[in-house]
């Protein structure tokens, strides 16, 4: 595959010389007095799979909602490149080159495939027929066969999923966070899903922020993985660390892998 993504208006906003890490430094969230993540610190680089996983309400969704603006922190900074973000909105996040998909869905499930992905690019300033021309780019790269003019909420679930990552794509970020892309996907899908993520970093200069909770996917293709317990840190390290790392086989006992 050779795709070349030189769109210049909205990526000349992104910054390209500073926003070489995203960064969360000491980010603590608290609901009504609870803390969802206490003190969490991560860097994102652009050349990496980082993988973050943890049990069922760790806080994995909260930190990326902090990442991507759609949470303020209520200590902490997230900083974009050298640049702090604190009244940033996700559109200036978006604008800056952090892209997400939601763990479940968003998708304008009334408009046709193809429009919700020239819609990320619309939003950000490309013409039309430009946003058009990579939106059918990004379809192709993510294996989506359907018909691009059928509405996006006749896809089955998994494959509105492979839409997020296109539309989160559609204007080549600097980094990219995947909230749980595997859930729902057979094996194979999962195979698949795996070798797209995996081609990211080196096609898009783009880092991956990927939570998921399924073990196969997350473990074969993180560079780096940070687990999440109870909103803390429990531990960092490679696949091979985190495999052998007793606290996180603690965390995890009776938990499906
Ligand atoms: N808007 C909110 N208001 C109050 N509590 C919240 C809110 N969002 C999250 N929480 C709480 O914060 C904690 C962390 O939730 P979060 O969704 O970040 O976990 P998660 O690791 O993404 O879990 P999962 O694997 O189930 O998606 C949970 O206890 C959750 O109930
Ligand atoms: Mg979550």
């Amino acid at each position: 595959m050779n795709y070349t993504f030189d769109i210049e208006q909205p990526l000349l906003m992104r910054g390209d010389g500073n926003s070489s890490e995203l960064t969360a430094q000491h980010l603590t969230v608290r609901f009504q007095g609870l803390a969802a993540i206490s003190d969490v610190s991560l860097t994102l680089h652009r050349h990496e799979v980082l993988g973050l996983i943890g049990p069922n309400g760790a806080g994995k969704t909260t930190l990326v909602n902090c990442l991507t603006g759609f949470q303020r922190p209520t200590e902490g900074h997230v900083l974009v490149g050298r640049e702090r973000t604190s009244d940033w909105s996700p559109v200036d996040f978006r604008a800056r080159g952090v892209a997400r998909t939601f763990q479940a869905g968003r998708l304008f499930k009334d408009m046709s495939i193809l429009e919700n992905v020239e819609a990320g690019a619309l939003a950000l300033g490309l013409g039309r027929r430009q946003a058009v021309e990579h939106a059918r780019e990004l379809l192709d790269w993510v294996g989506l066969k359907a018909d691009p003019y059928q509405k996006a909420g006749m896809l089955a679930y998994t494959d509105q999923r492979r839409l997020s990552i296109a539309r989160a794509m559609v204007l080549s970020p600097a980094f990219v966070l995947l909230d749980e892309p595997a859930a729902g996907m057979s094996d194979a899908e999962c195979e698949d899903l795996m070798e797209l993520i995996s081609s990211i970093p080196s096609l898009f200069t783009c880092g991956v922020l990927l939570i998921e909770h399924n073990m196969r996917v997350v473990m074969g293709i993180s560079h780096q993985i940070h687990v999440l317990d109870g909103g803390c840190i429990l531990a960092k390290g490679t696949p091979g660390e985190i495999q052998n790392n007793e606290a996180v086989m603690a965390a995890y006992l009776g938990m499906e892998s």
